[in-house]
């Protein structure tokens, strides 16, 4: 009995978190806190990115981590981004219902 619900436990830590993107290497957390997990931006001067093109999204976080948009936050935020996590991020903001 009880080695089961230890199993059952583990199966649940193991589970991946909803909706979060596989390749984005853990990046996706560090966007909630300005553009929130559902996409939405916490801020006016932030933008929302839920339900926003895909080739747009990666087009833009390609912009800032090669320094061609200038932004401070976001060209911090991109600078250790893999290309493989641009497309999991662009693929997990636009896929997310726009407000
Ligand atoms: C400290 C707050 C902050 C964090 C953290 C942050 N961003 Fe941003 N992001 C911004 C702001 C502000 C802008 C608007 C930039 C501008 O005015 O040019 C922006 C712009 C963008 C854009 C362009 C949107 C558009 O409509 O052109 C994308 C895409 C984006 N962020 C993705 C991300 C991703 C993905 C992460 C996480 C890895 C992230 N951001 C983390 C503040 C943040």
């Amino acid at each position: 009995m009880k080695l089961y619900s230890l199993i059952g436990v583990f199966a649940l830590a193991g589970a991946p978190c909803l909706a979060e993107p596989t390749h984005s290497g853990g990046m996706l957390e560090s966007c909630i806190p300005c553009h929130g997990l559902d996409g939405i931006a916490r801020d006016a001067e932030v933008p929302n990115l839920a339900g926003q093109n895909e080739a747009y999204l990666l087009n833009q976080l390609r912009a800032f981590h090669q320094g061609r948009r200038i932004h401070k936050e976001m060209l911090y935020m991109s600078r250790k981004m893999t290309d493989e996590d641009m497309q999991a991020l662009a693929a997990y903001f636009s896929s997310l219902p726009p407000r």
